[in-house]
């Protein structure tokens, strides 16, 4: 990635990783170019907008630990660097017998705002890393209330109906540790992501990397996360990863990346860049764009789809695997 001489941070405070990724595409919020981009399931950053406005710079550590309220908050702490989502409804237990044993790479806690900042300001190396992610809902103080009520919902509307998503489900707020890493996932939703303070590098890959990116099966706890340790990739269990088409930006404060719907996505806060802040608007797919030719992001859905029956039917997720060959091998792979 080459960075100009006047950028607002440095390329040492990136990650290393083995492959090269080409750029995602910054444009004026003006820019006709952008309708074109999010028609296509393309990303997009979104420059110069007063979409997150009343929040850009303003949503501060020091300001949500005023103002984000006083019940607790989800935070999720990790040994490492890196916190992989997990599926806790796909876990054995006592009451899910149908579960996969696992043992969560990450703790999940509640946590006071000020508790959490306080232990963020005296972290050292070797201690657990912290990272809040919250949905925003009717516990946060009126100030943040008001901040998001002053968003530019009617930007935002419009492109909900030109490009016919569903309805907004939820707005989550993620308030990072410096360094930390959301690995490579795939979420079944239209992503708008703000980032408010701060700076992170998303690094973005197409739903046809699908075969290169490897995610776990569906029915386990890192359902949508890739197998592909990016920091040590295993090339002799996953050699497509060499092929992975990446793409990739640096968001800085009142940038807004539009992640389409299955495009994978690896979110790092950059290194000693201090505390980062951003908030995730995201939509359900609209029902009216099905259309042919199938698109990547349907086939991915409707792999998806065929799998879960499966795991369901058999009722051992062993016997997947044997009936697709015998379905496949000599028939549909010549
Ligand atoms: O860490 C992150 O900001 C992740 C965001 C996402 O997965 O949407
Ligand atoms: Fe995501």
């Amino acid at each position: 990635m080459k960075m100009g001489e006047n950028k607002p941070w440095y390329n040492d405070q990136l990650r290393h990783y083995d492959l090269e990724f080409g750029q995602i595409p910054r444009l004026h919020y003006t820019d006709p170019k952008i309708d074109e981009l999010i028609q296509q399931n393309k990303p997009v950053v979104i420059l110069g907008s007063d979409i997150v406005k009343s929040a850009k710079n303003r949503w501060t550590p020091e300001y949500l630990e005023e103002n984000l309220g006083n019940s607790g908050h989800t935070v999720f702490l990790s040994k490492g660097h890196k916190f992989k989502y997990y599926d806790e409804s796909k876990i054995l237990s006592r009451t899910n017998s149908h579960g996969v044993e696992f043992t969560p790479p990450t703790k999940k806690i509640r946590m006071k705002i000020g508790d959490f900042m306080k232990k963020l300001r005296e972290w050292k190396p070797g201690q657990d890393r912290l990272y809040l992610q919250q949905p925003l809902n009717n516990t946060v103080g009126p100030s943040l209330v008001q901040d998001f009520v002053n968003f530019n919902w009617d930007y935002i509307t419009k492109k909900q109906t030109k490009h016919q998503w569903g309805p907004l489900t939820s707005n989550l707020l993620l308030i990072s540790q410096e360094g930390n890493v959301t690995p490579c996932h795939f979420d079944e939703q239209q992503n708008f992501f703000a980032q408010l303070h701060g700076f992170k590098r998303c690094i973005l890959f197409p739903p046809s990397d699908f075969e290169c990116l490897y995610p776990h099966p569906v029915y386990h706890p890192h359902d949508r996360q890739s197998m592909v340790d990016f920091d040590k990739p295993d090339y002799e269990k996953f050699p497509n990863f060499k092929r992975a088409n990446g793409c990739e930006t640096v968001v800085e404060p009142g940038d807004v990346l539009y992640i389409p719907i299955y495009w994978w996505h690896h979110v790092e806060s950059l290194m000693e860049g201090g505390t980062t802040v951003s908030v995730n608007f995201w939509y359900k797919s609209g029902t009216t764009n099905l259309g042919y030719p199938l698109r990547d992001y349907q086939k991915v859905s409707i792999t998806r789809n065929l799998e879960k029956m499966l795991v369901e039917v058999l009722q051992d997720p062993k016997e997947v695997g044997p009936l697709l060959r015998s379905m496949i091998l000599g028939r549909y792979t010549e």
